[in-house]
């Protein structure tokens, strides 16, 4: 499997886990997301540290754009989990904060399969996707735990 393929799949559970999160409640609730903010901080990190710096030197500067924009969301991503977390889960404003976190993030995944997968598959060879699966994955793990360690779960 490609790290695209790969990427695609961990959407796949990321969705999963919002519909979790949505149907939870209390405790259970926080616990879950709590998890997901984890998963979410590898996942990024990973995007950010591995897939992208290819994707933008393989693309010498064309559609550097689509890249950027990636990193953008995940911003707004990290701004938004950030709040959640300081948010108490019975708080009346949380679930509306989640509903935007959602929107933010299944628009992004949304893009980053729509417009930027393909200019990934465009600009850099298939090889090239498939070797890069190890480092990806090592790099979430370890940006995974380091959210968990700060989180302390
Ligand atoms: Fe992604
Ligand atoms: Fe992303």
């Amino acid at each position: 499997m490609d790290v695209l393929a790969h990427i695609k799949k961990e959407h796949k559970e990321f969705k999963k886990m919002i519909s979790q999160i949505e149907s939870a409640q209390g405790e259970k609730k926080k616990e879950i997301f709590r998890e997901f903010y984890a998963e979410l901080n590898g996942h990024h990190e990973a995007e950010e540290h591995v897939v992208f710096p290819l994707v933008r030197k393989s693309a010498k500067g064309k559609d550097d754009e689509v890249v950027l924009e990636m990193i953008e969301e995940h911003s707004l991503g990290r701004h938004q989990f950030s709040i959640l977390e300081r948010t108490a889960v019975d708080n009346e404003t949380w679930d509306a904060k989640f509903s935007v976190l959602k929107e933010v993030l299944n628009h992004h995944m949304e893009e980053e399969e729509n417009t930027f997968m393909p200019l990934a598959r465009k600009v850099v060879p298939k090889e090239h996707l498939d070797s890069i699966l190890d480092e990806f994955e090592s790099v979430l793990e370890t940006y995974k735990m380091k959210k968990k360690e700060k989180l302390q779960i």
